[in-house]
């Protein structure tokens, strides 16, 4: 392992489709997307629709494979044995997906605890961190209940529970709060920083939200139109803990909001 290496380098990394007949290849939707990420390292990320944000979270993940580029864990090339970070094999990436879903038939704690199960790590001391997690976002209480008998907000943080529970270095999230109304969306934000500042992972979080990106990153990269690469890269120096309800009053706010406004237009 090299210790002086960024935990993430993303380097020259391109992507695009076979066409619906297979016969051609669609056009680039990222190209010469290049940037690392530091250990422990809370980066938002922002850019327009159809971007190729999801594409570039499934190329982390290993999901889906580069066209172009490369993608280096702890200076390693993903694609060599050893360094693959694919989700649930190794348990270096979390992935909390776009649309994540709950199992409709698994109670909430069932449905936190399929990960562990289906690693064969479901131990005493990992439902013990479940249940310590649950109770840390008010889920306690609910454990037995199914999903449809949840709000939203529960939905959410439930599925936020389920990555974060087998403790994984990387955490990636697509739009996790998206769907939310704005208090359960700032109370989300909330338990985040709390949890992530009690553990300290590397998180990759995708949002559409400038606003959102502020409060919650030590940095944020802004994304160009397909072909996508990165047109802005901002350090977030506002001190922790945030008080995400008050954040539009911290000084630095204003100045960022409006250049990150004027790069995402
Ligand atoms: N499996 C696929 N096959 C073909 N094209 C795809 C596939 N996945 C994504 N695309 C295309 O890549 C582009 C980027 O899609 P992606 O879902 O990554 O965008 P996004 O930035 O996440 O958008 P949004 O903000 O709306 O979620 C789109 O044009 C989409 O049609
Ligand atoms: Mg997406």
């Amino acid at each position: 392992m090299n210790a002086a290496a960024p935990l993430l380098e993303i380097d020259g990394l391109g992507k695009r489709f076979p066409s619906r007949d297979g016969r051609s290849m669609s056009p680039w939707v990222i190209q010469n997307l290049s940037f690392s990420v530091k250990d422990g390292e809370f980066v938002t990320i922002i850019g327009p629709s159809g971007a190729g944000k999801s594409t570039l979270l499934n190329m982390l993940a290993q999901t889906d494979a580069p066209s172009e580029g490369e993608i280096r864990f702890r200076g390693k090339p993903v694609r060599e044995a050893g360094a693959r970070l694919s989700p649930g094999l190794d348990c270096q990436i979390g992935y909390v997906f776009q649309d994540d879903t709950l199992l409709p038939w698994r109670t909430t704690i069932d449905n936190v605890l399929f990960p562990l199960e289906a690693q064969g790590r479901l131990d005493d001391a990992s439902r013990a961190r479940a249940e310590t997690l649950m109770k840390a976002v008010g889920l306690n209480g609910f454990e037995r209940y199914y999903p449809h008998e949840l709000s939203g907000g529960m939905r959410k943080r439930a599925a936020l529970i389920r990555t974060l529970v087998y403790d994984p270095p990387i955490i990636l999230m697509d739009e996790p709060f998206g769907a939310l109304d704005a208090q359960t969306r700032v109370q989300l934000q909330e338990d985040l920083l709390r949890l992530w500042e009690a553990g300290r992972k590397t998180i990759l979080f995708i949002t559409h939200d400038i606003a959102e990106a502020i409060a919650l990153g030590d940095r944020t990269l802004v994304l160009s139109r397909a072909p996508t690469h990165i047109i802005g890269d901002h350090s977030i120096d506002i001190p922790r803990p945030r008080n995400l309800r008050d954040i539009y009053a911290v000084p630095q706010f204003a100045g960022l909001y409006e250049t990150i406004r004027a790069q995402v237009q």
